[in-house]
């Protein structure tokens, strides 16, 4: 069984971007368990001096979350055509020891048109030592409201391309290790 770890980049309750990996969880292939990372929203803001001993537990749940996982699979709003800062902070806390590099990740999107944070987050997390999985998978939910998103969601085609998507991903991380 592939443990694959969620991230959204959004906090926000009716977020589209966590609808959209609640959705990849819920329609993983066999042999894959998607869980969505739900903390980071009370992670501190990063600060080189609390590593180590020093460590906040929010932190160490996520970096022990990442470095279980076989893969991870992130999906993020742009704001201000940047990375939302929640997310960037994450990603921060991973930075300095072994849970990024060469974890496989795959970006995941909810808006056709967030093209400077995707730019953005590739170039983080290949800086990070990722080993990234560019599959695409864009399922357009932008402006939609929750009861148009979870229609869009249980599409059948979109189910499909859900499952296809997580698959190949599994397929990438088989290969990778
Ligand atoms: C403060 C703020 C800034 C934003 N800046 C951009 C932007 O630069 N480019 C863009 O395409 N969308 C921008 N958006 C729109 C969000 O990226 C979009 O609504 C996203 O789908 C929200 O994701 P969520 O539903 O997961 O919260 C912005 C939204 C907010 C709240």
């Amino acid at each position: 069984m592939l443990n694959i770890l969620a991230i959204s980049g959004s906090l926000r309750a009716a977020s589209t971007n966590s609808a959209l990996l609640a959705a990849l969880a819920r329609n993983a292939p066999p042999g894959c368990r998607v869980t969505v990372h739900d903390g980071l929203g009370r992670l501190p803001i990063f600060n080189p001096d609390d590593e180590g001993e020093r460590t906040p537990s929010e932190a160490s749940r996520l970096i022990d979350a990442v470095t279980g996982a076989d893969g991870l699979i992130v999906s993020c709003p742009e704001y201000a055509h940047g990375v939302p800062g929640g997310l960037k902070n994450a990603l921060d806390w991973l930075v300095s020891r072994d849970a990024a590099v060469a974890k496989p990740a795959m970006p995941v999107h909810a808006s056709p048109r967030s093209l400077f944070a995707r730019a953005a987050l590739a170039e983080i997390m290949r800086t990070m030592s990722f080993a990234m999985y560019e599959d695409r998978l864009e399922i357009a939910l932008l402006g939609k409201k929750p009861p148009e998103v979870a229609a869009i969601l249980a599409d059948e085609a979109n189910v499909l391309a859900m499952r296809d998507a997580v698959q190949a991903f599994a397929d990438f991380i088989r290969r990778q290790t």
